[in-house]
């Protein structure tokens, strides 16, 4: 679909049309979105209410699921089988799933457990009429689902408990003081950009540049991951069992993003709203007893509010005629050229 060279130093950046037609947006959500793993809650909060309805993806695919804790945690439609009631509205308590329109009971793994009415029913029932299971996956207490999960995330997650066998992941804990959504008037994409460079880092990130060793910055891609490593500045601190690193910022195709610190952990789903509004769900996890850092001028509040600037200003020019595309920088933009060949093979991809 885009004339993007897998050699970074001949290769133009990915075509604006992109970012401005609705269209190319749509395939974007049915090609890549549909096809994702979403992080869509933890261990802690499933442990509080067994059953938590939601919707995947809300703003695009919007497909009504539940969550569900029985002897492990699955994921079902929260649709009923008979005439597509939803089953459940709220987080509750439950061992079975009941519809409150003509009564269908379901077990806890999607099952039918009672169909009221239809003791005449011939060749009834069938698979058919338990409820569809989707996919689900724990990496630590992260719980990942999937419609249909054709974008391996496995590496990238092995990758980080590899790079970090120490990091007492088990240990962090939600911080909803620290946590918030994030409304902006860009495409999802270029907040994924934005993040897979830190070419600008020195250029926009003032405080930032001073804790971190910016010659030792160094980004590593895996399959469909691209990990960045900052090296701490002398003095300041650095995540315990490591070699004076300052940070890892993993970015997991399509639109998360994990980033690992001294104090913890901090996470970014970029949730796509319409081609050209983005939601970011900004979630806190600090180590019990730690707390992330605010207010400072490296601390993540404000490189967060310096990161959403340069895409929103981003939005408008590539919206402009003047702006036919750009080139990447072979040293610094590798992470980048990464994503848009990924983007590219998925939008081209005729067995979806
Ligand atoms: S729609 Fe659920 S029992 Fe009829
Ligand atoms: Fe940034």
């Amino acid at each position: 679909m885009f004339n993007i060279d897998s050699d970074i130093k001949k290769s133009s950046t990915i075509d604006k049309k992109f970012y401005t037609k609705n269209e190319i947006y749509q395939q974007v959500i049915n090609k890549i979105f549909a096809f994702s793993w979403q992080l869509t809650t933890d261990r802690a909060t499933i442990n509080k209410t067994n059953i938590i309805p939601f919707r995947f993806l809300e703003k695009s695919i919007n497909e009504p699921m539940i969550l569900v804790k029985d002897d492990g945690i699955k994921c079902l439609s929260n649709v009923c089988t008979h005439r597509a009631h939803l089953l459940e509205e709220k987080s509750c308590n439950k061992n079975k799933l009941k519809c409150r329109y003509h009564g269908r009971t379901f077990k806890l793994n999607g099952q039918l457990n009672h169909a009221p009415g239809f003791n005449n029913a011939s060749n009834f029932p069938t698979k058919d009429d338990n409820l569809i299971q989707y996919h689900a996956q724990n990496w630590h207490q992260f719980i990942f689902i999937s419609m249909n999960p054709k974008i391996n995330i496995s590496n990238a997650l092995d990758d980080i408990s590899n790079r970090l066998p120490h990091y007492k992941f088990s240990d962090l804990i939600f911080d909803k003081h620290n946590s918030n959504s994030y409304y902006i008037k860009a495409n999802w994409a270029l907040y994924c950009e934005n993040y897979l460079e830190g070419f600008h880092v020195p250029f926009v990130h003032k405080g930032l540049t001073k804790d971190i060793n910016y010659d030792s910055y160094e980004t590593i891609i895996i399959d469909n991951s691209v990990i960045q490593i900052a090296e701490a500045s002398i003095g300041e601190k650095t995540i315990k069992d490591t070699n004076n690193i300052y940070a890892y910022y993993y970015w997991i195709f399509p639109n998360l993003m994990i980033n690992i610190y001294e104090w913890g952990v901090s996470i970014n789903i970029v949730e796509p709203l319409s081609i050209n509004r983005t939601k970011i769900n900004f979630l806190s996890y600090p180590f019990k007893g730690r707390t992330q850092p605010v207010n400072t001028s490296s601390s993540l509040d404000n490189v967060e509010m310096e990161d959403q600037n340069v895409v929103l200003n981003v939005q408008k020019g590539i919206e402009s005629n003047a702006y036919k595309g750009g080139r990447y920088s072979p040293d610094h933009e590798k992470g980048l050229h990464y994503f848009h060949l990924l983007i590219n093979k998925y939008l081209n991809d005729i067995s979806t």
